[in-house]
Order: structure tokens, then sequence, then C-alpha cells
């Protein structure tokens, strides 16, 4: 998909139809720290890119086992085109190289690749190589891999928008389900359940603002070309420590609308009284 409509979904994924619904957690990885990582040892900051790509495999490779079973990984945001064209063009070249390496052995895996974010100031390689990856692991169903390039969330919420507006008088009463779905496109996935940033900052960076509405967030000073499974683990380890509420508070301070004590049965079936 090239045109600017299509920026908040997968685009069109060539093949197959919808992801079941996955019973693991939804993850996404804002992977920073590449430059910092390679500047300190004296090298390019190209190098830290190249090294971020080995920790991308740690991490994919890493992620069923600790019960992620949808990985959303930010690599290049919108933003990120005030670069040097030089880191530029080599990042859209990793990119290439990368998924033209990696469909195979994803397909073989049972990783699905989507690719999420605007496609039409891509180069025409990149973009081919991309439906290449989708088509070629649409079939797997046990993982999930997206990773966004020239993402913004904002510009996908107002693609989003622009969906609705175009349904016109055909279109269901607004609701959050409805905007979730004109959202995601064609491939629907939970939201995020664990946000993690590696590379010392604390920011969402305009990733994925909508889905992380209840995401727990976890920051690490881990720079992205360090990151492994074991940090993945202390990620989840740390989500599953999280008492996550929704909103609404633990029994035994519920109260039922009458104002008598009473529960309300919550999200996983917790007991809880809405705030
Ligand atoms: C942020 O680090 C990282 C990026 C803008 C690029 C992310 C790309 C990769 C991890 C390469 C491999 C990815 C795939 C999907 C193959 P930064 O350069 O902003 O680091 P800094 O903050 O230390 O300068």
């Amino acid at each position: 998909m090239s045109d600017i409509g299509d920026i908040g979904g997968i685009g069109d994924i060539g093949v197959g139809g919808g992801y079941e619904t996955p019973a693991g957690l939804h993850a996404a990885i804002i992977m920073d720290g590449n430059g910092r990582w390679a500047v300190a040892r004296g090298r390019s900051r190209m190098a830290g890119h190249e090294a971020g790509a080995d920790a991308v495999r740690r991490t994919v490779e890493a992620a069923p086992g600790l019960g992620i079973s949808v990985l959303t990984l930010f690599a290049f945001s919108s933003d990120n085109w005030k670069r040097p064209p030089a880191e530029v063009g080599a990042l859209m070249r990793l990119f290439r190289t990368f998924l033209a390496r990696e469909a195979r052995r994803c397909a073989e895996r049972g990783v699905r690749i989507v690719v999420l974010g605007r496609r039409d100031r891509l180069p025409g390689g990149l973009v081919r190589t991309i439906e290449m990856a989708e088509a070629a692991t649409s079939g797997a169903v046990s993982f999930l891999l997206r990773i966004a390039v020239d993402y913004s969330a904002r510009d996908a919420i107002l693609a989003a928008a622009r969906r609705l507006d175009s349904l016109g008088a055909n279109a269901e009463p607004l609701s959050r389900e409805l905007f979730a779905r004109l959202l995601a496109g064609p491939l629907p996935v939970p939201d995020v359940d664990l946000l993690v940033r590696t590379g010392g900052e604390k920011r969402l960076s305009d990733f994925l603002l909508w889905e992380c509405a209840y995401a727990e967030l976890v920051f690490t000073d881990r720079m992205w070309p360090d990151f492994g499974e074991a940090d993945l683990a202390a990620a989840v380890a740390e989500f599953h420590h999280r008492e996550r509420r929704f909103g609404a508070v633990p029994t035994p301070v519920a109260v039922s609308d009458d104002g008598t004590p009473g529960t309300f049965r919550g999200p996983f079936g917790a007991s809880l009284s809405i705030l």
C-alpha cells in the first residue's frame, strides 16, 4: 500500500486473512541506543544499527518462550527522516537485507511478519521486499512480528479518522471498538500489554499511542544492541508483578451502585470496583 490513507494499519498484506486472537502477551519495543552504543565503541552509528539487527533476531527468538505472541518493534519513526540522508539510506538497506534474509526462516518457525507504517516514501526495493516477506510468512500462526517503519501513531490515528469519514452514513455508531478496528486495518491484534523502551529515555515518541492506553511501561538503560533474552525476561517478570486495574480498584474496597460493599467482576475475572 502506498497511499497515506493506509498508514495506520498493516496495509495490503497480500495473502491470508485475519490473525487469530492470540493467547499470549502483546509486547512492543522502542529500540533505542544504537548510535550511543556504537559511538562508545569508537564505531560508526551504522555499526550500532547492524548490531541492533542482531538484537532483533535474538529478541524474536526469545519472545515465544516468554509468553509473548505478538511483538511490535519500532524500527523507523516518521520523524527519523530528519536524520542525515546517509544514515537513512543505510537503515533502509539494512531493513531490506534483514527482511530478505529472515523471511524464509520466519515462515519455517511459524513467525508471521507484517510491516506497519507508510510505504509511499520508502524505496521501491524495500517495498517489494516487505511485500515478499509478508506474503512468504502469511500462513504462519504461532507468532506475529510487526515491524513499524515510517510509522507515526498520530498519523495512524488521523488515517483511521479519515477512513471513518469516508464511511459516511454507512458507518455504525462510533465506538472505541469501531475506531480500534479502523486503526488496526485487516489484521487486528490486542492492545499492547507491555511496552519496553531501551536506551535510558523515558518517552513514547509517537509509538502506538492508542494501543498503549493500558500498557505497562518498562524503561531500561540497556542500549538496544546489548538487549537480549535476559532483558526481555526481566521486562516480562516486571509486567507480571504489576497489578493491572484498568481504572478500577481491587476489593475489599469495592462498593456497589447503592453504596453498599459489593464486588464487580472485571477483566480476567478479577474482583474490582469501577472508579
Ligand atoms: C534508535 O537508536 C534506533 C533506530 C532509529 C533504528 C532502529 C533500527 C534497528 C534496531 C536496526 C534493525 C532493525 C530491524 C527491524 C532489522 P538511535 O540511533 O536513535 O540511538 P541513539 O539514541 O543512541 O542515537
